[in-house]
């Protein structure tokens, strides 16, 4: 059978974009085979056309005229490849008005305006995709979407951020925490300025994503509550392997009590939890629900090719599914309402750093008490200037936990504020 000629463009010609290209004209023929079709890069918009490029474009390919793509009527789908909000969240909303599928790669873009670009894609009738826009090559939201269309799921737990976890290793390996971002940036897996990175913004946007899509609900980046790494010391990685645990940057996203809570923090977590073997740069994201128990999909979670691979999968499956009108319906999306925040249940670990002196213990104790939180491990240290208690509590909701340290914190003999991060140790249900 011939194949079909699919001419496609690109928002966007350059790390990614450029990837997408090369994959497409070297697995050309990887992809006819599989689906009959020979998918095409025709036109891509740039900034600059001069400017050189990792895999050379073809003649003509590269344009600054947005409406050339837009307005052309050959071309069938359309990759957004380019990077940040605006002027991409207009580009791609005129682009589905006009009727033409689009992939996205841009996890800012998905998470800020999704609400509405789902909406015009559902009123339009067409396709949109956004694997690359989760953890590069994990297939992700394809899973979700589709392979798990028939479970409930209710919590997606995940080690997101690549950066955020090369140096949470190498601070179990003893090296600071300045050296070790030092060493990702040399590594090339955070940015010059890395600041979505270590404050878990950036895991913030994959979490609201990979929650809109488990929980077909709209979830956005203000909905999602996060810290990042900065305050995480060696001291807390030192009391996590004593705990026989390990501090991880986890987002958690649960559906409970008729309501979402998506929230991406520092957590101990638990050395038989298939998140704590997560090492380096990778990235792994546990699904649970009620039929599938749990899976933990792992894998590269950056990187130009490996996203460019997930742009060019989705591209494959709109092509693939163009005649049978897949499509994330937005009239079937449930409004959930976002959860008290301080209602959360979990094991929490805290650090409280205190002067020597006897009695001291029994203050804290007191304290978490009188909010219903009790101590089910501690372990307590001689500092130079003091002591530290590290305990571990049992479950309790975060507000109790939060108010009960407010109190300790006020206590004469508490030197600073307390650290306190959530403990993952459960498994799926
Ligand atoms: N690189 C990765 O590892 C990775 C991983 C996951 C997701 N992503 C996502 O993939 C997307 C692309 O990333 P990238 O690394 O390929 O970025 P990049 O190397 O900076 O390339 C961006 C491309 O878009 C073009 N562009 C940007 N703004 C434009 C505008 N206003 N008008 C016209 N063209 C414009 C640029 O044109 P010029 O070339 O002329 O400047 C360039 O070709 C982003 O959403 C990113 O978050 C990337």
């Amino acid at each position: 059978m011939a194949a079909v000629d699919v001419p496609v463009a690109l928002l966007g010609y350059g790390t990614v974009g450029a990837a997408v290209n090369r994959l497409l004209i070297e697995n050309g023929d990887e992809i006819e085979r599989a689906t009959g079709h020979r998918i095409r890069v025709v036109r891509a918009l740039v900034r600059d056309q001069a400017r050189e490029r990792s895999f050379p474009a073809g003649d003509d390919l590269l344009t600054t005229d947005f409406e050339s793509i837009c307005s052309d009527p050959s071309i069938a789908l359309v990759a957004e490849v380019m990077g940040g909000v605006e002027p991409a969240a207009d580009y791609v909303l005129q682009l589905l008005r006009a009727g033409k599928p689009v992939v996205s790669a841009n996890k800012q873009l998905i998470a800020r305006r999704g609400p509405e670009i789902f909406r015009v894609a559902s009123e339009e009738g067409v396709q949109l995709r956004f694997e690359a826009s989760v953890c590069a090559a994990i297939p992700l939201i394809k899973v979700l979407r589709e392979s798990l269309v028939a479970t409930n799921v209710h919590r997606v737990l995940g080690i997101v951020n690549g950066t955020t976890n090369f140096i949470l290793t190498r601070m179990e390996a003893g090296v600071g925490y300045g050296e070790a971002l030092a060493e990702a940036q040399q590594l090339g897996y955070a940015e010059t300025d890395p600041t979505d990175d270590v404050s878990g913004a950036d895991a913030a946007a994959k979490m609201a994503i990979l929650a809109t899509v488990a929980f077909g609900a709209r979830v956005g980046l203000e909905d999602v509550l996060y810290e990042g790494i900065e305050q995480v010391r060696p001291e807390h990685v030192e009391a996590a392997r004593e705990l026989d645990m390990t501090v991880r940057l986890v987002g958690a996203a649960t559906l409970a009590d008729g309501g979402f809570d998506v929230r991406v923090q520092p957590a101990f977590v638990d050395r038989r939890h298939p998140l704590a073997a997560v090492e380096g740069a990778f990235n792994a994201v546990m699904l649970q629900g009620d039929a599938i128990r749990e899976i933990t999909l792992e894998g590269p979670g950056a990187g130009g090719v490996e996203t460019a691979s997930a742009v060019v999968a989705d591209m494959v499956s709109v092509v693939g599914t163009a005649a049978t009108g897949f499509l994330h319906n937005d009239a079937a999306w449930r409004t959930l309402p976002r959860l008290p925040p301080g209602d959360l249940r979990s094991r929490y670990y805290v650090r409280i750093e205190v002067d020597d002196r006897p009695g001291v213990l029994a203050h804290v104790a007191e304290q978490l008490a009188a909010q219903g939180v009790s101590i089910a491990r501690l372990a307590q240290r001689q500092l130079p200037d003091g002591a530290s208690l590290d305990l571990v509590t049992h479950e309790a909701p975060s507000g109790r936990v939060e108010a009960a340290l407010a109190t300790v914190a006020e206590l004469a003999e508490v030197k600073g504020a307390p650290t306190l991060m959530r403990v993952i140790s459960e498994r799926g249900v």
